[in-house]
């Protein structure tokens, strides 16, 4: 028997062909609206990473609410996707629809700051445990201002990340350990500079190569997500972080803590749940409820220094901030979003949901008796194609299966539940109902029963 990750392939395949008919004759609007795409859009969709859903046509959004996605023909699916974080804490809440009406009657854009900056840059200041704040519009600007700030602050040129890290576009982290020597990601496009010249990477959870690697006292910062999300979800041993910071602060580097994924956490993220003390850190994507925004933070010793950096330089562009950046608006929605929908309780409901989650990921896993293994931070959920979980980005991007992944997908979409194209990430919101996890599991139990090799 053709068995992958202790599922029947053979009959996966043949289940799948059945799917794509079941999904492509419910869904003519979707489909009509694909064909009227491919005329204007390049690749048939507004952004060419829509493509990579399982579906073999566009899956058209008509509407978001709570926790739940309806699409143009009608069906309406319990959203575990969340925008891959975006909707982290469901679509359109009630107080942020509301201030969004009332705020946007009020102007967006005027280059001038408003009382909501000093709020919000006094909350997260509480609940970070950094002093000084800034804005971008994404968590890719931002960790790009970041870096550019880490070396202005440093008068250093190299940063370093983990291997299958992913931090947004930012060109200088697109570099991978191949055979043990860095090279530039060969999916990214247009990029014609020697990236490896500037960036470092190492094995997550590999203290010995970090110490190596910052020992020549060049690179300006380290930048990390706590815990790996973007590769499969990867955790820090223990005392991975303790370790690494000391030799951060040995070699004179900065620890700039990505968490745009990790705020799954808590209401102060990763670094705060678990006593990280990061110099920079970044925020995103759900921060003002999905609309373009993010934020970052500097240590109260940074900031002086990075103060002290756009001083000393001579006046002009710095390369740092958009016309748009920390608009009126959006500055509005993420004070919203902190005081009203961010909050310990949605926190609570959010990790119930999840573990309720990963417990019946747990009792699947055990029952089909599969190689696999089930992986939270906080509402943020994944099981991958390992029998232990991973230790660092080799091993988790090995046990992936985009194969397997998109049937897997597909089987659940076509049962009204959707999860991130991206490997197997589940996220549970304020909104996600106890049913909606059970409706998952049990769709995924449907497939399982037909494909799984026991
Ligand atoms: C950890 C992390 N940082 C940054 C980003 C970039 O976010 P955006 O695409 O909103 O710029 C992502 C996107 O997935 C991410 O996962």
């Amino acid at each position: 028997m053709p068995s992958r990750h202790g599922i029947d392939i053979s009959k996966a395949q043949a289940l799948h062909q059945l799917e794509l008919r079941r999904f492509a004759e419910s869904r003519p609007r979707s489909r009509e609206l694909s064909r009227s795409a491919e005329r204007h859009l390049l690749f048939g969709v507004p952004l060419h990473w829509m493509e990579d859903w399982s579906t073999p046509f566009s899956l058209y959004l008509q509407a978001a609410s709570g926790a739940e996605v309806r699409d143009a023909d009608g069906h309406v699916y319990h959203d575990f996707c969340l925008g891959d974080t975006g909707a982290m804490f469901g679509h359109a809440p009630d107080p942020w629809r509301q201030a969004l009406a009332r705020e946007a009657a009020d102007g967006v854009s005027a280059m001038l700051p408003t009382a909501d900056a000093v709020w919000v840059a006094e909350e997260l200041s509480r609940r970070f445990g950094l002093s000084h704040w800034q804005f971008a519009l994404s968590a890719s600007d931002a960790n790009r201002f970041a870096i550019r700030w880490a070396r202005a602050m440093t008068g250093r040129d190299k940063v370093l990340v983990f291997n299958g890290c992913y931090h947004g576009t930012v060109d200088d982290v697109f570099v991978d350990l191949v055979d043990g020597a860095p090279r530039r990601r060969d999916s990214l496009l247009g990029q014609v500079y020697d990236l490896t010249r500037h960036t470092r990477v190492v094995e997550f959870n590999d203290l010995p190569s970090l110490e190596a690697a910052l020992a020549d006292g060049e690179v300006a910062c380290v930048l990390a997500e706590p815990a790996m999300t973007n590769i499969g979800m990867v955790l820090p041993q223990a005392g991975f972080w303790a370790g690494a910071q000391d030799i951060i602060r040995r070699h004179g580097s900065l620890l700039l803590l990505d968490e745009t994924h990790t705020i799954s956490s808590g209401p102060g993220g990763y670094s705060q749940a678990y006593g990280l003390r990061p110099d920079m850190l970044v925020l995103g994507k759900p921060l003002a409820g999905g609309l373009p925004a993010a934020a970052y933070g500097f240590s109260a010793e940074l900031a002086a220094r990075a103060q002290q950096a756009k001083r000393a330089a001579p006046p002009g562009h710095s390369g740092i901030g958009t016309t748009l950046t920390a608009n009126r608006l959006t500055l509005a929605m993420i004070r919203v979003m902190l005081e009203q929908v961010m909050t310990d309780a949605a926190y609570q409901h959010m990790f119930l949901m999840s573990q309720q989650l990963a417990d019946g990921l747990q009792t699947l896993i055990q029952r089909y008796r599969l190689p696999w293994c089930v992986t939270r931070i906080g509402a943020r959920c994944e099981f991958q194609f390992c029998a232990r979980p991973p230790q660092n980005g080799s091993q988790a991007g090995a046990s992936q299966d985009a194969e397997l992944e998109g049937y897997i997908h597909l089987y659940l979409l076509n049962r009204g539940a959707l999860i991130t194209p991206f490997h197997n990430m589940l996220l549970t919101c304020p909104a996600t109902r106890a049913e909606q996890v059970e409706a998952l599991l049990a769709a995924l139990d449907g497939w399982l029963e037909q494909v799984a090799c026991r």
